[in-house]
């Protein structure tokens, strides 16, 4: 059986649980004056003219000469001519047929192209270890070397033949993956072996801990192009695995502070994993960051007992991140405990003298953005403090100029949380790259956290948090603040204090390398009710499934905005909704972005520009909504910008209530701008994306294929929901897939 505790493969999505009980903002509480939105878009942003460069998720940046790049070797040889115009040249334009919505257990591409399967779930990746046999019997300790579980965000980092950060390279690099979580059907004998229930329920097998232990984190793998076919190096030096047992330092305001004392760590410096690893980031220096995101869930704190061992503020703090559970893969239930505390570590409650007796602060120690240095396997990765403690989805780069702060933006993934970035106080020297986390310690220890307000008139606002500004003080009611390091450990505290905008779930951000603005997807909110709509939030209706009615904001939107001026350290923006999701026959309300049959799509997530090809970005959907007539989807899309749709008032409807809302629409992207390229199997999720130095290869996760086999408890194997990618009666495999173009051209262009 599986835990009770556990809801994501049941078909509830973990993200649902919302924890904000605040009445931020809320519009109808700020006076919406209707300025000229010409008058706002003259502000101007920057142009692309300006030297830019990110690469928040996907790729190391290829193509470019902008000033943060090392001297680059001479480019590989171009594989064939191309008919796909060359990177940079405009306009580009979307060249394929459009992928027809499926519920079939494949991946679909469009013609011309080959989608060819990587690394799966349990790949080894060191000489001596065997192949997955994927019956669950696998030898638990050899899971340190096997791919994870989950596969989510993914950089590629090219790499030259002295192993180093090469981001032009084509043939040869390091895929770094995140593995968010597991489907435990799929990984033992029979599930995970548990006695008793509720409070109750014990995990009785060490071994299908360790491997579960293992199986989350994230990948670094060696990738190489031989002929037209890429593949992973099993024995390569670089190849590693960072995983929940994986020890971690903290730096920033909260590191070596009470906050994050444990017995493991009595100064509160370091801590053991990483966890639910979602999406990623970059840095310019060329090191990975991977974003804890639904970590909350899986510490143990049983309320009704260890509630009266705390204090207000700590209880305070609980709520609003929701650590209050049995923890939903039991793992602090293991007896006898070891003497390092492998499972007790796990049980975030009062139960010894002091701080540094037990792990009543174990909590403390995860939710951050963590930095990794691929190309040093033996470094310590780091957890970033000053990037604030939240579900954290993603963390993408903004544009980067040297003698300009770097800025990276980041979503907080639950129902009803907040937009934040974070500004360094350093200004960019290209003399850093290569650094490793030393240069992280220089850029992202340092600097200033904000969170978002999208108000009314298209115009919005970044509010600093920090202690004694923006309501964040000791007299604060919701929380009362005592440090700087109190601040960025309970960073949703702060944007609550702050008076920062409710969206509807935010997921991964990306910027768009040719003008610097940047995208946020915002998956979906069943907790959006007609009467709490607001401008960037704009929609409440309801999208029946099968019958089911399915309220809020079902199929979710995605928000854009242009930092004042072009500078991302600017404390002011414009914005508008780029695009929202809806079926092709929904009413004009809801399909507010005219989608037709071949760009209709539902729940987007996962998002990337290219790299190679700037304007072109990739949307990816981790949809539960629309699946009554396709599997999850990812789609080409070449956007405009900021202000080019229109100011309109919809009008939602939710059953028996009615509300009118204003908000401002992006232009409708029609099939040129907008175009499905690849359905995924049955039950999965598409998400982490990242390109080839010349864009010729395109790497795309797909995430726990057939996982309403779990929700359903089902150990027939002819009944599994998807036997992806090895077919048969096979379990699902979560993996990466390589996409390229069978002319050898840029893909999807
Ligand atoms: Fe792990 Fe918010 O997606
Ligand atoms: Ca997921
Ligand atoms: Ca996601
Ligand atoms: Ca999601």
């Amino acid at each position: 059986m599986t835990a009770n505790t556990r809801s994501d493969e049941s078909g509830i999505d973990l993200d649902d649980i919302g924890t904000n009980p605040t009445a931020n903002p809320s519009f109808s509480d700020l006076i919406a004056s209707r300025l000229s939105r010409r008058s706002l878009f003259g502000l101007g942003v920057g142009t692309a003219g300006t030297a830019l460069l990110q690469a928040c998720g996907g790729g190391g940046g290829g193509g470019t000469n902008f000033p943060i790049l090392p001297p680059a070797p001479a480019p590989a040889p171009a594989p064939a001519p191309a008919p796909a115009p060359a990177p940079g040249a405009a306009p580009l334009k979307l060249n394929f047929n459009a992928v027809a919505k499926s519920l079939d257990d494949v991946v679909s591409v469009p013609a011309g192209y080959t989608a060819s399967v990587l690394y799966r779930l349990g790949d080894p990746i060191a000489s001596g270890v065997a192949a997955y046999k994927n019956d669950g019997t696998d030898d638990a300790t050899t899971y340190d070397r096997r791919a994870g579980d989950h596969h989510d965000g993914m950089t590629f980092f090219g790499a030259n033949a002295s192993n180093k950060w090469d981001p032009a390279s084509a043939s040869r690099g390091l895929l770094v993956m995140n593995h968010e979580a597991i489907t435990p059907l799929f990984l033992h004998p029979a599930g995970q072996t548990i006695t008793g229930s509720g409070t109750a329920a014990v995990r009785t097998v060490a071994d299908e801990v360790l491997r579960e232990f293992y199986l989350h984190g994230v990948s670094v793998i060696e990738v190489n192009k031989t002929g037209n076919a890429w593949s992973y190096k099993q024995d390569s030096s670089l190849n590693r695995r960072v995983h929940t047992l994986t020890e971690m330092t903290f730096s920033g305001p909260a590191a070596k502070t009470d906050y994050l004392k444990t017995k493991y760590s009595t100064d509160g410096s370091k801590t053991r994993g990483t966890l639910n690893n979602c999406a990623n980031g970059t840095t310019p220096w060329g090191t990975y960051l991977t974003c804890e995101e639904n970590w909350a869930g899986y510490f143990r704190r049983i309320k009704a007992t260890d509630d009266a061992k705390r204090t207000a503020k700590e209880i305070a703090s609980f709520n609003r991140y929701g650590v209050a559970s049995n923890g939903r893969e039991l793992w602090a239930t293991v007896t006898p405990d070891t003497s390092d505390n492998l499972y007790g570590r796990w049980n975030t409650e009062v139960i010894g003298a002091t701080a540094i007796d037990d792990f009543r602060n174990g909590h403390n120690t995860y939710g951050w953005v963590v930095e990794i240095d691929p190309f040093t396997p033996a470094s310590t990765p780091k957890k970033r403090t000053a990037l604030g403690r939240f579900g954290h989805e993603g963390a993408c780069l903004g544009p980067v100029v040297v003698g300009k702060p770097l800025v990276w933006y980041m979503g907080d993934d639950s129902q009803n949380e907040y937009l934040y970035k974070f500004v360094s106080t350093k200004a960019w020297d290209a003399a850093d790259i290569g650094g490793g986390i030393a240069a992280g310690d220089k850029y992202m220890d340092d600097g200033k956290l904000y969170v978002a307000r999208f108000n009314a008139d298209g115009t919005g606002n970044w509010l600093e948090l920090k202690l004694g500004v923006n309501n964040i003080t000791s007299g604060y009611a919701g929380y009362a603040f005592a440090d700087a390091a109190d601040v960025v450990i309970n960073a949703r505290h702060a944007a609550d204090a702050a008076g920062a905008t409710k969206m509807d779930r935010p997921e991964w951000t990306a910027v768009n390398p040719k003008n610097g603005e940047v995208y946020l997807t915002l998956t979906n909110n069943s907790a959006r009710p007609v009467g709490g709509t607001d401008a960037a939030n704009p929609r409440s209706y309801n999208d029946p499934k099968n019958g089911a009615a399915q309220k809020g904001n079902p199929n979710g939107h995605i928000v854009r905005f242009a930092d004042a001026g072009g500078n991302p350290a600017a404390v002011t923006f414009t914005w508008d909704c780029y695009l929202f999701g809806a079926r092709s026959t929904a009413s004009a309300d809801v399909n507010l972005s005219a989608l037709g049959a071949d760009n209709d799509f539902s729940s987007p997530d996962g998002m990337w520009f290219s790299q190679a090809a700037p304007g072109l970005l990739w949307l990816q959907t981790d949809d539960g909504k629309y699946t009554d007539v396709t599997n999850c989807m990812m789609l080409a899309a070449l956007p405009g910008k900021v202000g080019d749709g229109a100011a309109k008032s919809i009008t939602n409807v939710d059953g028996s209530t009615t509300g009118t809302q204003a908000t401002f629409v992006g232009k409708a992207p029609g099939t040129e701008g907008l175009r499905r390229f690849l359905v995924g199997p049955k039950d999965c999720e598409i998400t982490g994306i990242a390109e080839s130095g010349d864009g010729r290869a395109l790497f795309v996760n797909i995430q726990h294929p057939g996982e309403t086999t779990a929700a359903a408890n089902i150990t027939d194997p002819t009944k599994f929901g998807s036997h992806w990618p090895e077919g048969g009666n096979a379990r699902p495999r979560s993996a990466t897939v390589v996409i390229t173009k069978n002319d050898g051209g840029l893909i999807g262009l």
